[in-house]
């Protein structure tokens, strides 16, 4: 929907652990966006939703200082807290995701002063874990409240003619805003009877903002039926670092494409100033120790991380346009890389030149890697966001599947310079740990703390695949291809190993803008913002025709077909940059 690559690609998803099972068991999800890759996780059989989802260790005592874990953050006037308690509504037992249906909630245990804002909702395949924003007038101003009850209700959509399974009746309303107010929930009962006026409020418009429909939370078939009804999560239309928008954790309707949803808004910080509910640097420490996660590289893995210090200190090199005859090794930090500028091709990185020290610095360091934090505020300061970044001197060949063969892709896909990252998405209320983002590619995808794996304590398993170095929440294999295509396609394979990277251990901070340019000194290299490799030219029709070589000829056609269909972006030819070129350094994830 969102996403360019959606169009073109299918991703198919093998999930059990030998290869002969999964010959069995190919499910090839036809997905139209690319964005629910890993939402999509092992679709579980059964509710789950009957669980509340906890993190495996309780929370440690954060140091003090500021409001970052303080409840309650105050938007201008308005102040809001998280509500984690809920009743349960309604249920559909069908439809939506997995076809298990999805439950209604409202919010329970509302902190003394707090109001309802609008009611939860999601699928029942996962676990309950849900957070929902309450509010509470703080301005003292009986002319102009940043709060107010609804002056009456609208029937957006009831189960009554609905034939599927489920607890009773639900009935979906959305809160008439008085004038200058705006409605940024609804509410869900299970009786026909219009809701009480005070059983939510609305919020002044000046501390709202606009929103758009995330992720499928249900819809009464199985699958997405767009021009039906539907629930969706939702997030600020307007999204990043300095957005100010953030939605209160509930859910919009649509009826149809362009459907009404009756203009949900989300909330807006008005302050504009988020260092107040952010962790200072001794609270990023113990977020650090506490949800680092732990990465398991592939067993057959040749191309390892490294510290960047270490690439440079182990020859690499950097090149000037024009005199390509003279590249000059790269000092500790990089403080002899250029800086600022833009994405030119003026100057780029390269390995050594002797074949030995090549190949050696190919494979990287594991034992003294570094990952580097990059530490921002999301969602108007409501959610901290930890960007872990971890650098891999080689991004090998692309790997592909062809009927049950495994081919190598030659220089396809490979290139030097591999940065490639995770994020944390932290609550600011209470500091836990809500979701982790994988990137894949030139893609990627959100997935709920309360289906993540693990390590020790709250530290979770990240999966780095073969090659491409591409995270993942789960091992195994995910075949990316074009949409109809089924047996082919490039592989991502994933495995646990003891080649594995504890991000905590050594962890750099390397910025953390919202404290101040002092407080967190950006090493050089961060501001490289040059290709960290050269650009790879390579004849495409020449390297294709070398890996048909070892293929039955009746595929060839196909392969070709296929390789072909790949958007260049998924082979990285665009050379690598560093972090902060990257459009999540100061925008939100790509999902
Ligand atoms: C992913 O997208 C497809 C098609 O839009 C949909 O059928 C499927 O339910 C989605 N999965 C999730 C978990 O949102
Ligand atoms: C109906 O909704 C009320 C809250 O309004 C809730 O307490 C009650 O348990 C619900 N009934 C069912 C059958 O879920
Ligand atoms: C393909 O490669 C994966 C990852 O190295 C390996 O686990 C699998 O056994 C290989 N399959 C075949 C048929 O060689
Ligand atoms: C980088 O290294 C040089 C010397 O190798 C040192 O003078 C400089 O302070 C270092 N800069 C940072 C930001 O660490």
């Amino acid at each position: 929907m969102h996403c360019l690559v959606c169009a073109f690609i299918t991703v198919l998803m093998i999930l059990t652990s030998s290869d002969a099972a999964r010959m069995m068991e190919l499910s090839y999800h036809s997905l139209p966006c690319l964005k629910n890759v890993s939402t999509r996780k092992e679709v579980s059989m059964f509710s789950e939703i009957e669980t509340t989802f906890k993190l495996p260790s309780p929370l440690p005592t954060w140091p003090p200082g500021g409001g970052f874990a303080g409840g309650a953050i105050d938007l201008g006037g308005l102040q809001v807290s998280q509500v984690t308690t809920f009743n349960k509504i309604w249920a559909a037992n069908e439809g939506g995701p997995g076809n298990l249906g999805a439950t209604f909630y409202d919010p329970v245990s509302i902190p003394q002063g707090f109001s309802s804002l609008g009611c939860y909702s999601q699928p029942n395949n996962m676990p309950l874990f849900g957070h929902i924003l309450v509010g509470k007038d703080v301005t003292n101003d009986i002319s102009n409240p940043t709060l107010k009850s609804p002056i009456g209700y609208t029937l957006v959509w009831s189960s009554a003619s609905l034939n599927i399974k489920k607890d009773g009746d639900g009935y979906i309303w959305f809160p008439n805003p008085p004038d200058g107010y705006k409605a940024v929930g609804y509410v869900v009962t299970n009786s026909s009877q219009k809701p009480a006026l005070e059983r939510v409020r609305c919020v002044r418009s000046d501390l709202t903002d606009s929103l758009q429909s995330d992720l499928w939370i249900w819809g009464p078939s199985k699958s997405l039926n767009v021009n039906g009804f539907n629930v969706y999560s939702s997030r600020p239309t307007n999204r990043g670092v300095q957005a100010m928008g953030a939605t209160i954790g509930g859910f919009v309707v649509q009826n149809g494409i362009g459907g009404n949803t009756l203009s949900i808004s989300c909330l807006k910080n008005l302050k504009g100033n988020v260092v107040n509910s952010m962790p200072n640097l001794n609270q990023i420490e113990t977020l650090i120790q506490t949800y680092s996660p732990v990465v398991y590289m592939h067993p057959d893995e040749p191309y390892l991380p490294s510290s960047v210090d270490w690439f440079f200190q182990n020859g690499a090199l950097l090149y000037h346009k024009g005199d390509e005859s003279n590249p000059i090794p790269i000092s500790q930090n990089g403080s002899n890389l250029p800086q600022g500028g833009s994405n030119d091709d003026t100057y780029w990185i390269d390995l050594p030149k002797d074949g030995s020290s090549k190949e050696r610095v190919k494979k990287g360091d594991l034992q003294d890697a570094n990952a580097y934090f990059h530490v921002k505020p999301m969602y108007g300061g409501l959610f901290t966001d930890i960007a872990i970044w971890l650098f891999y001197p080689f991004n090998g060949p692309s790997r592909a599947k062809v009927d049950f063969i495994n081919i190598s892709l030659g220089k396809i896909g490979e290139h030097i310079g591999d940065w490639e990252h995770v994020t944390l998405r932290i609550s600011n209320f209470n500091g836990e740990l809500t979701s982790v983002y994988f990137s894949q590619h030139s893609w990627g995808a959100w997935v709920s703390a309360s289906l993540l794996e693990y390590a020790t304590g709250n530290k979770p398993v990240v999966y780095s695949s073969l090659h491409a170095h591409a995270s993942y929440p789960k091992p195994g294999l995910v075949l990316i291809g074009p949409a109809g295509v089924v047996n082919i396609g490039l592989r991502d394979d994933t495995a646990k190993s003891n080649k594995v990277m504890n991000t905590g251990v050594r962890p750099m901070v390397v910025s953390a803008e919202y404290l101040g340019r002092s407080l967190v000194v950006e090493p050089p290299w961060l501001n490289y913002e040059r290709k960290w490799g050269p650009k790879i030219d390579y004849d495409l029709n020449k390297e294709i025709n070398k890996v048909e070589k070892v293929m039955p000829g009746k595929l060839k056609k196909s392969f070709d077909k296929f390789v072909k269909s790949i958007p260049s972006e998924v082979f990285g030819e665009d050379g690598p940059t560093g972090p902060k070129v990257k459009d999540s350094w100061s925008g939100d994830e790509r999902a």
